[in-house]
């Protein structure tokens, strides 16, 4: 099989696509021939090697894929193969098969396509764990939610919008705030050209907002965290500001971490709020809150409420340029590359 292997920690050029052999599936797990491959940032932070638990290189990236199931493991329960599925692999669906675990596999709804199944999990499950799992968020709450035209923002925002949230957003084009708006945010503040922390306290009249999902970090938590009001729920759960262009700087990693000063926990009492992290890749153990969440994500999904938006679909042969688009804030929406025809 084709696989794209990164061959050294770094850019989008470090990715290169080589043969390997197809992987056998174990006792309990499913082997998948991949349609679409669904881009995550976790990738990009993965190629550069500082992702918790990245291995050494070579090894083949990728964490989210759809496909079809063509075998399985001696002690596979759920599925029979020959199922159009969506999964999430630790590593390694950046090829043309990947094997995982039988409760990493979801059968495709009939009408969803492979690459709004590639796109369907990582970002509705974000959004789900941080707004309905851990803000417990309520009609009529303020929400902010950052990097809102990427792909876990753009579900974000449907999510919360079929919750009835008020929703506050921030994107860094006029060309992605215009996106935004479209899928149901309020109010949307290109934060390149307006400082969106006195924008979003002008337009909640001085209240601020009750719940922030933060994916960004540095200068931004600093900002957001004196938005949150009373009883504000503060959801951090990537910090892409650690990131540039080109290969990852040091003196800017640790300058995003100095704007993050630690928040001292008596100081949470009088302010009557706090903050949850979270990592999905890390909770993977949840199952059966995970298979519940995706349950209702579905039923969503159905009614018409939620649909994956994607930007835009490379072909596999591009994926080095489909990781770039990603990596330099290009992209809209979720990033997905198609493996085959
Ligand atoms: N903890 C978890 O389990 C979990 C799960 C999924 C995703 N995440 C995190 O959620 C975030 C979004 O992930 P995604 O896959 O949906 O990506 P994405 O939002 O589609 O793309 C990243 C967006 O983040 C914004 N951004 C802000 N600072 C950036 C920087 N320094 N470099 C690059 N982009 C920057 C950009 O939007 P603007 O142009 O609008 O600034 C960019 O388009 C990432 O931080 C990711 O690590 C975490």
């Amino acid at each position: 099989m084709r696989a794209a292997f990164v061959s050294k920690y770094g850019g989008p050029e470090v990715l290169e696509i080589r043969d390997a052999p197809i992987p056998a599936p174990r006792q309990n797990e499913v082997l998948v021939r991949v349609r679409a491959i669904g881009l995550n940032f976790a990738d990009v932070v993965g190629r550069f090697g500082v992702y918790p638990g990245t291995p050494k290189p070579p090894f083949i990236l990728g964490l989210e894929f759809s496909g079809d199931v063509v075998a399985v493991g001696s002690e596979v329960k759920t599925l029979k193969g020959r199922e159009r599925v969506m999964g999430c692999s630790r590593l390694g669906s950046h090829a043309e098969y990947v094997t995982v675990n039988e409760n990493l596999a979801t059968a495709l709804p009939a009408s969803m396509t492979y690459e709004e199944g590639a796109s369907f999990l990582v970002t509705y499950l974000s959004a789900y764990h941080g707004i309905v799992r851990l803000a417990n968020i309520r009609k009529g709450e303020k929400l902010l939610v950052h990097a809102a035209a990427g792909g876990v923002g753009t579900a974000t925002v449907q999510l919360a919008k079929h919750l009835g949230a008020e929703i506050f957003a921030t994107a860094g084009t006029d060309e992605k705030v215009t996106l935004v708006k479209q899928h149901g945010a309020h109010y949307v503040i290109n934060y390149r050209t307006t400082d969106f922390a006195s924008e979003v306290r002008r337009l909640s009249n001085g209240h601020g907002v009750d719940v922030v999902m933060d994916s960004v970090g540095g200068e931004t938590f600093r900002k957001s965290w004196k938005l949150l009001a009373q009883m504000g729920r503060y959801i951090l759960f990537g910090i892409s500001a650690v990131t540039g262009k080109g290969a990852l700087n040091p003196m800017r990693v640790a300058a995003t971490y100095s704007l993050m000063k630690p928040i001292f926990p008596p100081s949470l009492l009088g302010a009557n709020k706090g903050i949850f992290g979270f990592n999905l890749g890390t909770l993977s153990s949840k199952e059966s809150y995970f298979k519940e969440a995706v349950r209702d994500l579905l039923k969503l999904y159905d009614a018409g409420s939620l649909k994956p938006f994607i930007g835009k679909v490379f072909p596999f042969d591009q994926i080095v340029e489909a990781h770039r688009v990603l990596q330099t804030r290009q992209s809209v929406g979720k990033v997905v590359v198609v493996v085959g025809d």
